[in-house]
């Protein structure tokens, strides 16, 4: 379809959003909150029923704000009198729930349509098609047009943050180099039960990954979507499923633009098979209805089993309007990213959050940072003498280059969680840890995920910095290290 409608349909969402939110008719607790996309009620009477402020102080309404002591904005619900006078943004007080992963999973639920449980609500789905405004999102310049090609992928359920980073690499390079652009995912935080490993050996790899919570955020609350767009021509992918809706179904003559239905549609997916290990089982398919980056009903117009590699036969999908790849476990080496390290930047967020937490703790004096990386990996790596070490031998080597480099502070980021091991580590060294608790099973899952990457931030603005081989979070500490110019000397391994 024309790129002509496609902007005049953009144009009338955006004046009929402005008209919800301008209206000053309705009561303040009617008023829309742009960021619940049309479900405030829904967030709200959730609010009600599960935070015990509602009692005494409701009705409370939900809201993506702070608190007095200026907390990252979360989810959380409110009472009235916490907010300003148009209950728009939190002002004061302590009457308030904090409810981040509930109320993300109430809102992903109700754009979705369906309820938490998953089932397909039996009510029209509230549409959801302008980019969260909650969340900081690409250069609103970004316009697609209609020629537009798309690569889009979708990584497989059990691959952790930093994989996923592997894969957004491995997929920016793909579509600079097919001249597509590439569809931004929203990241996927899986939690794994941290003591599940214990006693795993017998019991086999699958119960040392069990999740203990799940959660999907915009790529944007991760990585800076515009340094992304610099490299290669980048979307979130709730703006493909918006286009998709544009060019999929034929808006009604006189309907409000606001109930067309949305159809998130990719032309032909490959998908991942499970002969060769990863994803479920793939049987070639048109017009299949698959999930996609944590997205049921996404409409697959040609299902190919088969993750391809080679950019020759993708090049022959040209007139394609949109690739997929879902469950991709592709990883993009090391030594192939370095040139791409300077456009995958954390955001402003998180690189100042590192920062205030430096100079708040080490002020001046440089400081050493070290990954330690334990947990599960005793398991899988158990035949790794090049991986593994010990509280002991850790105090030894970390003990002997701090003496080399003239350090005299520590930070230790690291998901060990022995008593015994952890406390001659503290005993010895006395390591700055942004928690010491390293509470991440209590934390929601935005909070866990923002703390994982902060660390990284903190560790890449050490003066030195020893890793865990064949960690990718030790990776993604080189490569931001990289990104902030530090030379290959200033970074090695725990175990020589
Ligand atoms: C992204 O990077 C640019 C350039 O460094 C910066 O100006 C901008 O504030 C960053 N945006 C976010 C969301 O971090
Ligand atoms: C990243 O993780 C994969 C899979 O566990 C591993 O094979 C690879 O070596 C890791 N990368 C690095 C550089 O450590």
């Amino acid at each position: 379809m024309a790129a002509g409608r496609a902007s005049l349909w953009a144009l009338t969402i955006v004046l009929v959003l402005l008209d919800v939110g301008q209206t000053s008719v309705l009561p303040d607790a009617a008023r829309a909150y742009a960021a619940a996309h049309g479900c405030d009620a829904r967030l709200n009477a959730w609010c009600d029923a599960n935070c015990p402020h509602a009692a005494a102080h409701g009705p409370l309404l939900a809201r993506f704000d702070t608190t007095a002591a200026g907390h990252p904005p979360a989810w959380r619900c409110y009472s009235r009198g916490a907010l300003s006078a148009d209950t728009q943004r939190y002002e004061r007080g302590t009457i308030f729930c904090t409810r981040d992963a509930q109320l993300r999973a109430e809102l992903n639920a109700c754009v979705d349509g369906h309820d938490v449980a998953g089932r397909a609500a039996a009510a029209p789905a509230p549409q959801c098609v302008v980019a969260d405004a909650a969340q900081p999102s690409l250069p609103p310049a970004y316009e697609a047009t209609g020629s537009e090609r798309f690569l889009a992928f979708s990584v497989a359920g059990h691959e952790q943050l930093n994989k996923q980073r592997r894969a957004l690499l491995h997929y920016m390079r793909l579509a600079a180099a097919l001249g597509r652009t590439l569809v931004l995912p929203r990241v996927h935080v899986l939690r794994k039960d941290k003591r599940a490993w214990e006693g795993g050996a017998s019991r086999g790899v699958a119960s040392w990954y069990v999740p203990s919570g799940t959660g999907y955020f915009p790529l944007s609350a991760v990585y800076n979507t515009s340094r992304i767009a610099e490299y290669v021509p980048a979307v979130e992918i709730a703006r493909l499923w918006q286009l998709s809706a544009d060019d999929g179904v034929v808006p009604p003559a006189d309907g409000p633009a606001v109930e067309r239905a949305v159809e998130r549609r990719i032309d032909v997916l490959f998908a991942a098979d499970a002969r060769v290990g990863h994803g479920p089982p793939c049987a070639p398919s048109a017009d299949a209805l698959v999930e996609f980056n944590g997205v049921r009903g996404v409409r697959a117009r040609e299902v190919r089993c088969g993750l391809l590699h080679s950019e020759a036969p993708l090049r022959e999908l040209a007139h394609v309007r949109t690739l997929g790849f879902a469950d991709s476990f592709d990883q993009l080496p090391e030594a192939q990213a370095t040139h791409l390290a300077p456009f995958l930047r954390f955001t402003d967020e998180i690189s100042s959050a590192a920062s205030a937490y430096v100079s708040r703790t080490f002020g001046s004096q440089p400081f050493l940072a070290v990954h330690w990386r334990r947990a599960d990996f005793q398991l899988t790596r158990a035949a790794r003498a090049d991986v593994l070490l010990d509280a002991r031998a850790l105090i030894a080597r970390v003990q002997a280059v701090l003496e080399q480099h003239g350090l005299r502070r520590l930070y230790l980021a690291t998901d060990a969680t022995e008593d015994e091991q952890l406390g001659l580590v503290r005993a010895a060294l006395k390591p700055e840890r942004v928690s010491w608790l390293a509470d991440s099973e209590r934390a929601d899952m935005r909070e866990a995920m923002d703390v994982a990457n902060i660390e990284i931030a903190i560790c890449a603005m050490a003066a030195h910095f020893l890793g865990t081989r064949t960690s990718n979070y030790s990776l993604t500490v080189r490569e931001e290290r990289r990104a902030r110019g530090l030379s290959e000397g200033t970074h090695g391994f725990l175990v020589e």
